[in-house]
């Protein structure tokens, strides 16, 4: 796709907003809801492509999902075997956690299943997930590790003691969901903590997961029950307005409804170790997935070395951080971070090319890179099709010594639709241009 970006230089970020709902917990609600007894009824759900592609993917295994409107659903779950092979390949897009949750719950099914994915996620590696799936008795094939991933139902699954080889939420939960139908325990040992939506809507549909420090463990009770649901906006796409209303020199931004779980919240640390003047105010009712406000005034960025216990609480917002750096006084050193390598572009490889061609010097590094705060200049940028990396850069450009242009950002619409009008709104000069 050849759609693209204008950014034109502005100063002031004002208003209060909300952002669309958190991309993870819709996945699990359409996924989860599906296996469970009776409805599960879902407000906040994310419309993004990447959750259509859920939806598309349980309706097509014959589940029953009412849309009232774009972000009101209803689940009408058929328990946890009442799934049907689907009459095709199922195709999860964009998606790495709907290809790589699928995976560990369609390999305890009574039916084989096939997984396909756009070009990026066919690039992206399946064999951490499918490795432990076979050591609990899945059968699964990938394509030289990546996808397609052919996997074959009527297997009896048994619960394994598994040490996670990387920090994956999304290895993580497919492990969880293929425990769901295994004999005997699923104990799974994190190198770090990380999100943790699936344990905590499995306790909300009934089924007990217990945590001791960074083991998680589950003992499958056969039964989940549907329930009501309310989604947080999401965090990850809260961030790129947490940092526009930073880097504004005007203005207060207010942003409402955020999810605030502290397996997520890694930005807003980094960020106010980079000097944000950012308020956080918790709201005090009592939900499966804490929710707050975020308050941002203009404040002037420090560089800093980023604490590596706080990637995985911070892992989709690295764009971000590496357009935070590159706009603060002085250097940024982003280490123990090679897991960006694996996510819908090299995005390491990808923001120091991006940095570069604004005039930012910056060396690349294995597990992430140096980075020399600076200014912009005005020039074009390649998002390479990554959804996370095109926001990041639109939300810097504003600050930028002239226009910028950021190609190849359909994929936007994977986790923010909306984006550009709401960026309009709060006061970035942006401009979308269709693709020809
Ligand atoms: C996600 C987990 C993370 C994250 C992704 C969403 C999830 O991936 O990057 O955007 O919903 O579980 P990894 O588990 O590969 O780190």
């Amino acid at each position: 796709m050849s759609s693209s970006f204008t950014i034109r230089p502005s100063r002031r970020v004002t208003g209060t907003m909300r952002v669309p709902g958190d991309k993870s917990i819709s996945h699990r609600a359409l996924m989860l809801g599906a296996i469970a007894s009776g409805k599960t009824r879902v407000s906040g759900f994310l419309p993004g492509e990447d959750c259509m592609a859920t939806l598309s993917a349980v309706r097509a295994m014959g589940i029953d999902v009412e849309q009232h409107d774009a972000t009101t659903i209803t689940v009408n779950g058929k328990g946890l075997h009442g799934l049907r092979a689907a009459s095709g390949a199922l195709d999860m897009g964009n998606s790495g956690t709907a290809m790589r949750l699928f995976m560990g719950l369609l390999a305890a099914q009574g039916f084989d299943s096939e997984l396909t994915g756009d070009e990026s996620l066919s690039r992206r590696p399946m064999e951490r997930v499918a490795v432990p799936l076979r050591l609990m008795g899945a059968e699964i094939n990938t394509t030289d590790g990546k996808p397609p991933v052919y996997i074959s139902g009527r297997r009896k699954l048994r619960g394994i003691r598994y040490d996670l080889p990387v920090a994956s939420a999304q290895l993580k939960s497919a492990l969880l969901l293929a425990g769901l139908y295994a004999d005997g325990d699923t104990v799974l040992a994190e190198p770090a903590v990380t999100r943790d939506h699936t344990e905590r809507m499995l306790v909300s549909l009934g089924q007990p997961v217990r945590r001791d420090g960074q083991v998680v463990s589950l003992s499958a009770t056969g039964q989940l029950n549907g329930t009501d649901m309310s989604v947080p906006g999401d965090l990850s796409s809260a961030a790129f307005f947490v940092l526009a209303g930073c880097l504004a020199t005007e203005g207060e931004l207010v942003i409402d409804n955020v999810g605030l779980n502290p397996t997520r919240t890694g930005i807003l640390r980094i960020l106010e170790l980079m000097g944000a003047d950012l308020r956080v105010e918790p709201a005090t009712d009592n939900c499966a997935e804490p929710v707050g406000r975020l308050i941002v005034r203009p404040s002037v960025l420090q560089g800093v070395a980023i604490p590596p216990e706080l990637v995985p609480l911070a892992i989709d917002e690295f764009p971000m951080v590496f357009v935070a750096a590159a706009l603060a006084h002085g250097e940024t050193l982003v280490s123990g971070a090679a897991e960006l390598r694996h996510k819908e572009s090299d995005r390491i490889s990808v923001m120091v090319a991006g940095l570069r061609s604004l005039g930012i010097e910056v060396d690349e590094l294995p597990d992430g890179a140096r980075i020399r705060g600076g200014r912009f200049s005005s020039g074009t940028i390649d998002s390479h099709g990554d959804h996370r990396v095109a926001m990041s850069f639109a939300v810097g450009a504003a600050r930028a010594a002239g226009p910028v242009q950021i190609l190849d950002t359909a994929n936007v619409a994977t986790s923010f639709p909306g984006f550009v009008s709401q960026a309009s709104a709060v006061g970035l000069a942006i401009e979308a241009n269709a693709g020809g």
